[in-house]
């Protein structure tokens, strides 16, 4: 078990697969200049698929979310899925994407055992979408979504963020364009997880901001809080149902009390927040013939060092050294 020392215990594991990504969202990354991962440091498809095992076999891992950078630039990505979905017990798997090439791989990862996606877009107008990632794409984007819903990988989950001055006028549009396509929208607050250091807690968009917006169009009725659970995004039934509207409001209204985490980068570290200062080195464990009970030990005491919360209402507030896309959002 992944238990921290506030009681906590961790049962969802998100797995970075890569630091690179095919865009350049200007909340995450710079246009150019951020330094890769060394090609060496990456975990291969076997030591993930071993720490995988590793985290549900022995530690209580249920759920494993694949994400990054981008995750479908990874090219073993369907031989990953299609082991851990061949575990004892089997976890449930899901992917968070920018959605790009999702058109051609989402039937395969279906196949492979992939039960959900989640996409992220911005925005519905490509112009916007050109300013927001630095990237011609978004056609791609909603043809991935679109191949994702016709492959069964549901219910599709649409993640939007929301930045002042580009696409804060558009959470109604969006959310109308998500009940007509049958995807279910969570808008997440931007957090200061950006390569650049450019987050200013006065210029974000807050969830309040984001219900009132909604609420010029729609009638948003909040969900039960028993039914938000662990779950970061706090839900509201849209029009008297049966649509739902999610928030994560990581900023203003953090989860950490119930946060069932635990994360893995691309290069073998364990993370316990995304907003920790330090992390756990599994790779050298893994390279050096660790058997698998000690690796289990290094990941459970690893979770000791787990913090009440992610100190974002502290002044003394330190970003962390990697940007979201390193750590794997
Ligand atoms: C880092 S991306 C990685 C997975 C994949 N490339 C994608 O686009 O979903 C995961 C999510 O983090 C979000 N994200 C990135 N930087 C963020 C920030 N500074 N604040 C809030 N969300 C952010 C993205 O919008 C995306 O929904």
């Amino acid at each position: 078990m992944l238990i921290d020392t506030f009681g906590r215990v961790a049962t969802d594991l998100r797995v970075s697969l890569t630091d690179r990504c095919n865009l350049r969202c200007t909340y995450c990354m710079p246009e150019e200049g951020l330094q890769w991962l060394a090609k060496p440091d990456l975990l291969t498809d076997d030591e993930i698929v071993r720490l995988i095992t590793i985290a549900v076999r022995d530690l209580g891992i249920d759920e494993v979310r694949f994400t990054g950078g981008e995750p479908l630039l990874r090219p073993g990505l369907t031989g990953i899925v299609e082991r851990v979905a061949a575990l004892d017990p089997r976890p449930q798997m899901s992917l968070t994407t920018n959605g790009i090439g999702l058109q051609r791989t989402a039937a395969a990862l279906r196949d492979a055992g992939l039960d959900r996606v989640n996409v992220s877009l911005d925005t519905l107008r490509p112009e916007v979408f050109q300013a927001m990632t630095r990237r011609k794409r978004h056609e791609d984007v909603l043809r991935g979504l679109e191949a994702a819903r016709d492959a069964g990988l549901t219910p599709v989950k649409v993640n939007t963020v929301l930045m002042p001055g580009l696409n804060d006028d558009e959470a109604p549009d969006l959310l109308a364009w998500a009940i007509a396509h049958d995807y279910e929208l969570r808008f997440i607050e931007q957090m200061p997880l950006d390569a650049q250091h450019g987050w200013k807690r006065d210029g974000m968009i807050t969830a309040g901001d984001i219900l009132t917006s909604l609420r010029t169009r729609f009638t948003l009725t909040p969900e039960g809080q028993e039914e938000r659970g662990s779950a970061p995004a706090e839900r509201w039934i849209v029009d008297g149902g049966p649509h739902r509207v999610g928030v994560i409001a990581s900023v203003t209204r953090p989860f950490c009390r119930a946060c069932d985490r635990t994360r893995l980068t691309a290069d073998g570290q364990v993370r316990t927040c995304l907003f920790a200062t330090e992390e756990t080195d599994l790779r050298t464990a893994l390279r050096s013939d660790a058997p698998d009970e000690e690796i289990a030990r290094i990941w459970q005491t690893a979770m000791w060092g787990k913090k009440a919360g992610s100190g974002l209402d502290d002044p003394s507030f330190l970003q962390p050294e990697r940007p979201m896309s390193a750590i794997g959002g």
